[in-house]
């Protein structure tokens, strides 16, 4: 017979045998959960991505949020001829929003979170507004949508602004650079692993151009090709500064660029070709600085146009984006992705014939073997269109009669259908 301690001993032994093997089971199941999901979300990242790109600035209402960007100020000191108002109600109509996206089937939406409502004064952040983006993310998620996010696309907190001394304003107030990594840390810490695309800055070189050069754009000053030059630099500093976070606190993450490409076209009389060096600076200077740190090299592209003084009309060329694409894939050897791609029109005539032409452009671009992963057409809703203010028109969508309405163009309806017609093609290619 058993003595009692050997019985004892016996179950005991018994009893960690079978929590053992529980405990194993449970962790087997674990990874090979992991591993399907890891193994999904490559199958999802390796088909194209078909998106939607919007900004916060040119969207969203205020929703009673305490906040000012140098934009505002903008406004206030008469240099713009339509303030953002409400936007269009992208913050408080979420779902409506949502609800557009999943009508075209795009796998991807492209927003951007608002630094000056996310940190209204130097150091303090609006937990409610985090929240938000946050909210924003896990909703996309759950509706099978993938979120890109983007950290900048413009805009500064009003106090990094100084538009009497533009020298030290937006990229080049010498407190920028210290309160944006803290902000680029803040944001990522709060995706977690809700984000694994970021685009950390928007159209630098643009900015920087419009606003240092046209004056179009706050701090509003006017031909300093050196200030243009500073401004490049420091947004490159920023970038690279903002790869490593990302890379540090989410290894998984892919750090995306996004510039303003243009196919420049040289004028007849510019005989030494000083025109052309320009465009070309404008394309790749900050690009240059900052592919490195990149993973994928994204970029956006609306037209030709001529590199000149004097203003021209921009042209309509779809060839543009295909010669761009693969001049970008030789320089830089990293995947290509178009961030942005649209026209503004009032009607939306034109706007189908550009999006035909241009999606045949990236269907040439494909064939032709390049590694494109994704286009995003801009945009959603017909929003502030910066100095055009209201006037100019992008969107697939226009604002209803009701906030939470929003009414499909027939663009919408033939973008829909390209993804559709693109995604049948993938799924039997890969059962293939
Ligand atoms: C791009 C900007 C975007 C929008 C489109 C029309 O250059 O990134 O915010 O204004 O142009």
């Amino acid at each position: 017979m058993m003595s009692n301690r050997s019985y004892f001993s016996w179950r005991h032994r018994r009893h960690n045998f079978f929590t053992n093997i529980a405990s194993h089971v449970v962790k087997l199941s674990i990874l090979f959960a992991v591993l399907l999901t890891c193994r999904a979300l490559q199958a999802s990242d390796n088909k194209f991505w078909w998106g939607i790109a919007t900004s916060p600035y040119q969207t969203e209402d205020p929703a009673g949020s305490d906040f000012k960007t140098d934009w505002d100020l903008f406004f206030e000191a008469g240099k713009l001829k339509e303030a953002r108002g409400s936007g269009v109600f992208s913050y408080s109509e979420v779902d409506r929003d949502i609800r557009a996206l999943k009508e075209l089937g795009v796998s991807h939406y492209r927003f951007g979170v608002e630094w000056a409502r996310i940190e209204p004064s130097p150091g303090v952040y609006d937990e409610l507004a985090l929240d938000h983006y946050l909210k924003l993310a896990r909703k996309l998620k759950s509706a099978g949508i993938e979120p890109v996010v983007c950290l900048w696309h413009f805009t500064f907190p009003a106090w990094l602004a100084n538009l009497s001394d533009p020298e030290r304003s937006n990229w080049l107030h010498p407190e920028t650079s210290a309160h944006w990594k803290l902000y680029v840390e803040k944001v990522v810490k709060l995706f977690g692993d809700q984000v694994r695309f970021y685009a950390p800055e928007n159209e630098p070189n643009g900015q920087s151009l419009a606003g240092y050069f046209l004056g179009s754009f706050p701090p509003g000053e006017k031909y300093s090709l050196s200030l243009f030059r500073k401004s490049v630099e420091a947004s490159a500093e920023a970038f690279n500064s903002a790869a490593d976070i990302i890379h540090t606190l989410n290894p998984a993450a892919k750090v995306i660029t996004i510039q303003n490409m243009i196919a420049w076209e040289r004028p007849w009389w510019d005989i030494t070709g000083y025109m052309m060096d320009l465009g070309h600076e404008y394309n790749y200077s900050h690009l240059d600085l900052v592919a490195k740190k990149a993973d994928w090299i994204g970029f956006n592209y609306y037209y030709k146009l001529k590199v000149s003084p004097f203003p021209n009309p921009r042209k309509t060329h779809p060839e543009g984006m295909e010669v761009l694409i693969a001049e970008l894939s030789a320089r830089y050897k990293k995947p290509v992705i178009i961030m942005e791609n649209g026209i503004a029109d009032h009607g939306d005539e034109e706007r189908q014939a550009y999006l035909t032409s241009h999606l045949a452009a990236l269907e040439r671009a494909r064939k032709a073997g390049h590694d494109i992963r994704g286009y995003f057409y801009w945009s959603l809703i017909d929003n502030f269109e910066w100095a055009y203010g209201y006037s100019e028109k992008f969107g697939l969508y226009s604002l209803g009669s009701r906030r939470d309405q929003l009414i499909p163009k027939k663009s919408a309806e033939l973008f829909a259908e390209a993804i559709r017609k693109d995604r049948t093609q993938q799924d039997a290619s890969q059962k293939n």
